[in-house]
């Protein structure tokens, strides 16, 4: 607790105390949500107790702005499982976003389809998740902020699940609804692993995304996540998958997923 001060204290003093309600986390590629957004960019080698952001693609800052009037801190890049970060590490900024007055989170991330039904650059808005990391954020002394038990029933909340196929109505742009299933990586998957994992109800697969979701869902913040379709997973379709073209699709069609999460700002009173 004396750490997660000691950072928010220092956001604080940069910031000029900025109260936001809203925090968005950018996967891979999807730097583009800051294009043409003024604010404050604090990269993560100078905040007190913050992880370092080491893979390409992502780019270690977090960003204070304002999306139609509304204070909202932006994380340019995650730190993920097989970065060889603990879960506390990787979780970290949710808690100092708690502190900081967050209600709201918007996760995206890149992934890949194990559905063959998925076309590549379709978003995925997360109905619900399987987490085979093989750990837990929550595993450790209970600290109190939430329920040692929490239930995971309404993670991706209805309410924002709602909002969103709204928001998408109004842009024009559709979005399907899937289970995103999270592995550590930094492997791809091989092919009888997507088999299974299709076989357990994946639609998609990723390295990310579920700590910071369940320690959200711990501390009682709504939350909605999308995955960006970047490839096929190993054996859906003839292709390999590999981190360049995950890039590439993201930073192709990150667009309409930021244009997505902007308006889903908007409309939240
Ligand atoms: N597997 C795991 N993680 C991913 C993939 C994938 O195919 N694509 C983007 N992230």
């Amino acid at each position: 607790m004396e750490k997660i001060q000691e950072t928010v204290d220092f956001i604080n003093s940069k910031t000029n105390n900025f109260k936001p309600r809203f925090a968005v986390i950018l996967g891979s590629g999807l730097g583009c949500f800051c294009d043409g957004l003024d604010g404050i960019n604090i990269p993560y080698e100078i905040i007190p107790n913050f992880a370092q952001s080491t893979v390409e693609g992502h780019k270690g800052e977090l960003f204070f702005t304002k999306i139609d009037n509304k204070d909202t801190v932006v994380m340019k890049g995650r730190f993920h499982y097989y970065e060889g970060y603990s879960m506390d590490e990787i979780i970290y900024p949710i808690r100092v976003f708690k502190e900081l007055g967050v209600e709201y989170l918007f996760i995206t991330n890149a992934a890949g389809a194990t559905n063959k039904n998925y076309k590549i650059g379709d978003i995925m808005m997360l109905d619900d998740h399987i987490n085979f990391l093989g750990t837990n954020p929550l595993i450790g002394k209970h600290d109190k902020k939430g329920d040692r038990f929490p239930s995971m029933d309404d993670i991706y909340c209805d309410e924002l699940k709602n909002l969103a196929l709204n928001c998408a109505c109004d842009l024009n742009i559709d979005i399907i609804k899937g289970v995103y299933l999270a592995v550590s990586g930094p492997c791809y998957e091989t092919k009888a692993e997507i088999k299974a994992y299709r076989t357990l109800g994946a639609d998609a697969v990723g390295m990310s995304s579920v700590p910071e979701a369940i320690m959200a869902n711990y501390l009682k913040m709504k939350i909605a996540a999308f995955s960006l379709i970047t490839n096929y997973a190993t054996g859906v379709s003839k292709h390999i998958p590999n981190h360049q073209e995950v890039l590439e699709t993201g930073q192709k069609s990150g667009k309409k997923l930021a244009d997505l999460i902007k308006r889903m700002i908007h409309k939240i009173d």
